[in-house]
């Protein structure tokens, strides 16, 4: 990944902030958080760091070492990496799972940033209010997790989860029963996720799939269906998927990826540096980067 770095000098002084992935190449948070800095003159730097997952104890316990001010953590490292810090803020020890590492003072504290991440984003970009509504989420991996735990935590009515492999789903579903106590929750089977009775009272569909990053992936819900909800919301951030095109056409609020992780990185960049984050900064670097 290129980073370009327009007018941030690095001195002795700088503090080293970046994402621990493997692979980590693709990542596209040094665009935005560079941009960020540099915005706002702050003396900070955020670069890519290839970690495997044999090597994850020494980079984490390098954080202290080095005196960095925090990191992102990234695949495949996400829950494996709790093992090594010292405390968690409530959402991530809800859904055993990290994206930021703050160090404070020595002390290594993980936060999971990607849920509220995607409510900052359905508030502020889609003015979407959650509270009560009933939701339609495709998908069940990591990234589910954080967004249903966000949902819950913002009192929507009920949540309606279809997964290819119908497990997953079971075991989510059970997760939020356990430790949110939340129990509106309904499995669709995937085969059945087009059935129109379901869709008479959905208020916001949500894809949590990688479906959608490759150019021929199928839409996996009938246009019929899509028409009835309020809001569409697309966490791929790579390209416009078919969902997102159907919505468009179908003239349905909707939001892609791009702003989830813009929010998800602002909120990480915030419990770094105590700044508000520059979010349109932010994410005309990356719009500048993904679309030209
Ligand atoms: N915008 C953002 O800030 C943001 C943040 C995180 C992730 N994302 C994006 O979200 C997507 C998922 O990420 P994740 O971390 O949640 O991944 P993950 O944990 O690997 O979960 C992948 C999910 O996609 C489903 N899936 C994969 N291929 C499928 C197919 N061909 N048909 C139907 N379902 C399929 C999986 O179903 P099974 O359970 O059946 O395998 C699973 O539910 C990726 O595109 C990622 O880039 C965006």
């Amino acid at each position: 990944m290129e980073v370009i770095i327009i007018s941030m000098k690095i001195k002795g002084t700088t503090r080293i902030t970046g994402v621990f992935g493997y692979p980590v190449n693709h990542s596209l948070s040094p665009i935005f958080q560079n941009a960020a800095f540099d915005y706002l003159k702050l003396d900070y730097v955020y670069i890519p760091l290839e970690v495997k997952p044999e090597n994850l104890k020494i980079a984490v316990e390098s954080i202290k070492i080095f005196n960095w001010i925090g990191v992102n953590v990234t695949i495949p490292h996400k829950k494996e990496v709790i093992k090594y810090l010292d405390e968690l803020d409530e959402s991530s020890e809800i859904l055993s799972v990290v994206n930021t590492i703050h160090n404070i003072d020595g002390k290594l504290k993980g936060y999971t940033t990607d849920g509220d991440g995607f409510i900052r984003s359905l508030k502020e970009d889609g003015k979407f209010n959650i509270k009560n509504k009933n939701v339609f989420i495709i998908g069940a991996g990591g990234s589910s997790y954080a967004i249903c735990g966000a949902l819950i935590k913002e009192r929507v009515k009920s949540i309606f989860i279809t997964n290819r492999t119908y497990e997953n789903a079971r075991k989510l579903k059970e997760h939020l029963k356990k430790k949110l106590n939340f129990k509106n929750i309904e499995i669709i089977e995937f085969e059945k996720r087009n059935d129109r009775k379901i869709w008479e009272n959905i208020d916001l569909l949500i894809n949590t799939t990688s479906v959608g990053m490759k150019e021929n992936d199928p839409l996996l819900i009938e246009k019929i269906n899509i028409e009835k909800v309020q809001f569409v919301y697309d966490i791929v951030y790579n390209r416009k998927t078919e969902l997102l095109k159907s919505a468009e056409y179908l003239k349905i609020s909707n939001l892609d990826g791009i702003s989830m992780l813009v929010y998800q990185g602002a909120i990480s960049f915030e419990i770094w540096t105590g700044k508000k984050a520059p979010v349109d900064i932010m994410k005309k670097a990356i719009c500048e980067k993904i679309k030209k």
